[in-house]
């Protein structure tokens, strides 16, 4: 099964609903494929309740971007717990982007988050990824690992959780990464994934960053992934529904 979820960020108002139904009306069709990929929107926190009862029963999925790291209820002005979020329908949640971590977002509080998610009994997104610098000083696997074991605990149910691979260098700006050396960073993650979590289950591995219809048949040729977290290209229904088409032609 491959995912491709749309990461929407600060797009969208109660209108935007037709890119989704378009893009569900499009997974309908697809009868040919459409039993091989799972297509998750992650609209605002302003669209989860609507989207969610539109698309309840549908095909496509609808996934929040993030939650508070405290769960319940709280004088926490202007938070969205994990609780709250569950109790629309909703089953995914994104956490870790690198952009909330750019806004302060440490492995402390992504750790109360994803506990918060799984008590939740929400599937996780959780998305890592290496900067420019540590990309350029070689550092990129140390960098990954460091961010799993920082924040995922062995005793969590794995199973809930999808890891996101975004290369920061790569998000909104066009570069990707070299097809062998991606592939090599998911072997190398797959593998580390088993043997220090001491586990039999297959994590998946999503690959974020640029992905548009272009891209995408580059990252079609990496077997080993497990789908894609598209964020601008995500806007739009044809675009995204171009990237459905590109993978499996
Ligand atoms: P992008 O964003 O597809 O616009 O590069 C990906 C993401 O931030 O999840």
């Amino acid at each position: 099964m491959k995912y491709f979820i749309g990461n929407w960020k600060m797009f969208g108002i109660p209108g935007s609903i037709k890119i989704v139904d378009r893009i569900n009306k499009f997974l309908n069709k697809d009868k040919k494929n459409n039993k091989k990929y799972k297509v998750i929107i992650a609209p605002p926190h302003t669209l989860l309740q609507d989207f969610s009862q539109k698309f309840k029963d549908k095909k496509i999925s609808i996934s929040a971007q993030n939650c508070f790291y405290k769960d319940h209820f709280g004088a926490h002005t202007g938070s969205v717990s994990a609780f709250m979020i569950k109790r629309l329908g909703i089953n995914h949640i994104i956490i870790g982007h690198s952009e909330n971590r750019a806004s302060g977002e440490n492995d402390v509080i992504l750790k109360e988050k994803i506990f918060t998610a799984l008590k939740n009994n929400l599937n996780i997104i959780f998305c890592i990824g290496e900067n420019k610098i540590q990309k350029r000083k070689k550092l990129t696997t140390k960098v990954l690992k460091k961010q799993i074991t920082k924040v995922l605990k062995r005793n969590y149910n794995l199973k809930k959780i999808i890891i996101a691979y975004e290369p920061i260098w790569s998000i909104g700006t066009g570069k990707v990464p070299k097809t062998n050396e991606l592939k090599k960073t998911v072997i190398i993650l797959k593998k580390f994934l088993k043997l220090n979590f001491r586990t039999k289950h297959n994590f998946q591995i999503l690959y974020g960053g640029s992905v548009d219809n272009k891209s995408i048949h580059n990252f079609k040729l990496i077997k080993e992934l497990d789908g894609f977290l598209i964020g601008g290209a995500s806007k739009s229904s044809k675009k995204f529904i171009d990237i459905i088409r590109n993978f499996y032609k």
